[in-house]
């Protein structure tokens, strides 16, 4: 089984290449969040390899798999292989440590951690922004090759490669103390809004995972508070660059995953 969380679609570019080469059915993380039931409950066969992907937010996993982590119940093989596989601009800092304390929680066990460099996506404090063209194409160029490395590393149970995950400098600091500033804080702030560019096409309505966005009776988008996740899938998926946060964003580039580019709606599966 391979569970994904996605933003502007790198982690399902990579969840869905894990499905074509193991086997596996997609299941979204944002979807299962939606259910009423407060365990999330799957069952596996005996020796079913289970996937995480999910993006790094703020040196630690993307809030919406904490919360699912949370609620998450595997029946059936009591040992199961459980690998988390996230996909970062940069550097992950303690995610895979925090992943696998999650799952200590629930009484189960990371069987190993890997990330893969992806375009960034981060534009919402100074200094940050999307990735030059080159950068962006090069990084894209590599993924097949990061991921069939990780792949084999799966097959092969060669467990933890310290080659394919990137912790990055000062992993204490960034995970430990930043990433619980912005789970708590930077997410419940929310400054998105739509110009006057806004066609109305309620795309981002669409392609918002935790239902933040509702679309107006003038068809124009509204955000409310205290449920986004800062996925950023909304000003990147906007196809006439008509939403802005705050000034911040106002000089930024936009990116999401080139395939999914393509056909939208395969974002939404
Ligand atoms: C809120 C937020 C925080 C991020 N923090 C980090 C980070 O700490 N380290 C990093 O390398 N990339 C970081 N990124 C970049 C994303 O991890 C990266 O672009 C990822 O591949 C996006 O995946 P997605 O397209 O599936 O959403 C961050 C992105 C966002 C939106
Ligand atoms: S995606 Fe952009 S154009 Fe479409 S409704 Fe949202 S803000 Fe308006
Ligand atoms: S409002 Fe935008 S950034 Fe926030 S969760 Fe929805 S799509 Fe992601």
């Amino acid at each position: 089984m391979i569970f994904y969380f996605t933003g502007t679609g790198n982690s399902l570019w990579v969840a869905k290449e894990l499905s074509i080469i193991f086997g596996e059915p997609l299941i979204s993380i944002a979807d299962e969040l939606r259910k009423e039931t407060r365990e999330l409950v799957y069952s596996l066969e005996n020796g079913e390899s289970v996937f995480l992907v999910y993006p790094v937010h703020s040196w630690g996993p993307a809030v919406p798999v904490m919360q699912f982590l949370s609620r998450w119940h595997l029946k059936g093989d009591k040992n199961p292989s459980i690998y988390s596989l996230s996909t970062c601009g940069d550097e992950c800092g303690h995610t895979d440590k925090m992943i696998r304390k999650a799952l200590r929680r629930r009484g189960l066990s990371l069987s190993a951690a890997y990330s893969i460099q992806m375009p960034n996506n981060y534009i919402l404090l100074p200094g940050f922004d999307v990735d030059k063209k080159e950068v962006e194409n090069r990084k894209l160029g590599q993924a097949p090759q990061q991921l069939k490395a990780i792949v084999e590393s799966v097959k092969t149970h060669a467990n933890s490669r310290a080659d394919l995950y990137v912790r990055g400098p000062i992993p204490f600091l960034k995970s430990r103390l930043v990433y619980p500033l912005f789970a708590r804080l930077a997410i419940q702030k929310n400054a998105f809004y739509a110009t006057d560019n806004c066609i109305d096409c309620g795309l981002c309505a669409t392609m918002c995972p935790t239902g933040t966005i509702s679309l107006r009776a003038d068809g124009r988008p509204q955000w409310a508070k205290g449920s986004c996740v800062q996925c950023l899938a909304c000003i990147h998926y906007c196809p006439v660059r008509a939403i802005e946060y705050g000034k911040i964003s106002l000089k930024k580039g936009r990116y999401h995953h080139p395939e999914m580019k393509k056909n939208r709606l395969d974002v939404l599966k």
